[in-house]
């Protein structure tokens, strides 16, 4: 289960939240790994707490390029070096507010394997595309992207988070059996590119996840896990969302 805090909590606040998640894991072996990605500025704070705990760190987005005038920019190479091990590209926010393009985000799944960092590709169609029939050509494109960019290598390390557009923050959820196929589909595609290791490719559901419906996409057969926006920024929340008692 991936958090994705978005443009949420202050430094203390993202730390608070870590060293409280990682008092009530305890020793638990969680039946899911856990990835926070905090905004970057408390990348580094919420690294310290996890230290020794289970709980993987994430970023929300990476610039290319190692170092270089490129001013407001973070590389890869510093996002690790703040203790990241993932990082998440081609979020529908960064493609529809910060013009990432299908190449782009195949560049960013490149770089961050460059970068040490595995990355977390999400796709996923608008509300108009699903309305109009074009969830499966949408997809199609953006996998496509991510398959001319990105090595047999980078691609080796992907975890792909399929979230319809019109399902993040909106309360709304596809049917499990529809992100089912569309998950398929996904590995399907990933094959041309890497026929061995394709079925091993970690494929999400992301839009929308809370503790009450987790569960009916986890049962899915091609369903691996969920990004959880709104829904992990509550302690309780995240933590019946992990299946973590109290
Ligand atoms: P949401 O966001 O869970 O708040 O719908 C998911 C996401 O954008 O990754």
């Amino acid at each position: 289960m991936i958090a994705n805090w978005k443009m949420h909590k202050t430094v203390d606040e993202s730390r608070a939240f870590a060293r409280e998640i990682v008092r009530r894991l305890g020793q638990a072996t969680l039946p899911h790994q856990l990835i926070i990605c905090p905004t970057a500025i408390s990348l580094w704070a919420v690294g310290q707490e996890l230290i020794g705990s289970s709980v993987m760190l994430g970023a929300q987005n990476l610039d290319l390029g190692r170092e270089g005038a490129l001013t407001g920019a973070i590389s890869g190479y510093l996002l690790h070096e703040a203790g990241a091990r993932w990082v998440i590209v081609g979020h529908s926010e960064r493609r529809q507010f910060f013009g990432d393009s299908d190449a782009l985000v195949g560049q960013k799944v490149a770089q961050a394997w460059e970068s040490h960092l595995r990355p977390i590709a999400c796709v996923g169609e608008s509300r108009d595309d699903y309305r109009e029939g074009r969830t499966i050509s949408v997809i199609t494109r953006q996998i496509e992207a991510l398959l001319a960019e990105a090595s047999p290598e980078a691609l080796r390390t992907l975890i792909v988070a399929y979230e319809p557009v019109w399902a993040i923050g909106s309360g709304a959820v596809p049917d499990p059996v529809q992100a089912n196929d569309l998950a398929a589909l996904i590995r399907q595609m990933l094959a041309q590119k890497i026929p061995d290791d394709a079925p091993n490719i970690p494929v999400l559901y992301g839009g929308s996840v809370s503790s009450k419906n987790i569960q009916q996409f986890l049962r899915q057969p091609h369903i691996d896990g969920a990004l959880v926006g709104g829904a992990s920024l509550q302690v309780e929340e995240f933590l019946k969302m992990a299946d973590i008692g109290s």
